[in-house]
């Protein structure tokens, strides 16, 4: 059985740093499953349909073979996207479309087929959909205004524009979407540790979730 570290959580709680750092001294593969959902909304947007044609954004998705690879890197039909994912457009398609149970469908396989040989796997519902019976199951959230804050620090070393609300406004309403929609909500799975990382470092959590993995 090939070894699965699924990390849950909202957005800019610190998955993706937690679980590169984890992927790294346990020597898995990382994957950044929004990335493939970025990905999808990044040819939908491209493609110019109407993302609100819940049918028609899935018949075209469904075409679509999307490969994220170790360190982030991310294709469509073998094209490199890897540069698109973070618009805010995308940002803000990627929670619309995941709503859709056949955007899902497709993604689940995939996610499966690129974790085949093990992973720390980092989303919304890998350790409630995707890898049930993954090894161990990290739940990783923070307060709103520090996972805010987070991001907003993040969009500025990227020089990206933004001011603090409107990002914390926005990771607030994906949230809440995420956590609302009918297919593959966003929670913690029943068997999940919990983390609370709002007055942690990253070390600190990096240490407690390798305490939890040497425990198993
Ligand atoms: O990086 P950030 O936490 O802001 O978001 P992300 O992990 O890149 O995910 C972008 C969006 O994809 C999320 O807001 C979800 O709507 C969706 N997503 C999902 O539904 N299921 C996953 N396993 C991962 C992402």
């Amino acid at each position: 059985m090939p070894l699965i570290i699924a990390i849950d959580g909202p957005a800019a709680a610190g998955k993706s740093s937690v679980a590169r750092a984890l992927a790294k001294k346990l020597n898995l593969l990382y994957l950044d499953s929004g990335s493939l959902y970025r990905a999808m909304a990044w040819k939908v947007l491209q493609k110019g349909i109407d993302p609100s044609y819940q049918s028609e954004v899935e018949n075209f998705c469904h075409d679509l073979n999307v490969i994220a690879q170790h360190g982030g890197q991310v294709f469509v039909n073998q094209e490199d996207i890897t540069h698109f994912l973070r618009l805010t457009d995308v940002t803000r398609l990627s929670s619309l479309i995941s709503t859709y149970a056949g955007v899902r469908q497709k993604l689940l396989k995939i996610q499966r087929t690129l974790a085949q040989a093990g992973a720390v796997m980092e989303g919304r519902d890998i350790g409630t959909v995707v890898f049930p019976d993954a090894n161990i199951k990290f739940y990783l959230s923070a307060d709103l205004a520090v996972r805010g804050e987070r991001r907003y620090q993040e969009m500025l070393a990227k020089g990206i524009a933004c001011d603090l609300k409107t990002v914390t406004d926005e990771i607030n309403k994906r949230d809440d979407s995420d956590k609302e929609r009918a297919v593959a909500p966003l929670k913690p799975a029943p068997n999940a540790v919990i983390i609370d990382s709002t007055a942690l470092s990253l070390d600190e959590v990096i240490d407690q979730m390798l305490q939890q993995i040497n425990n198993r």
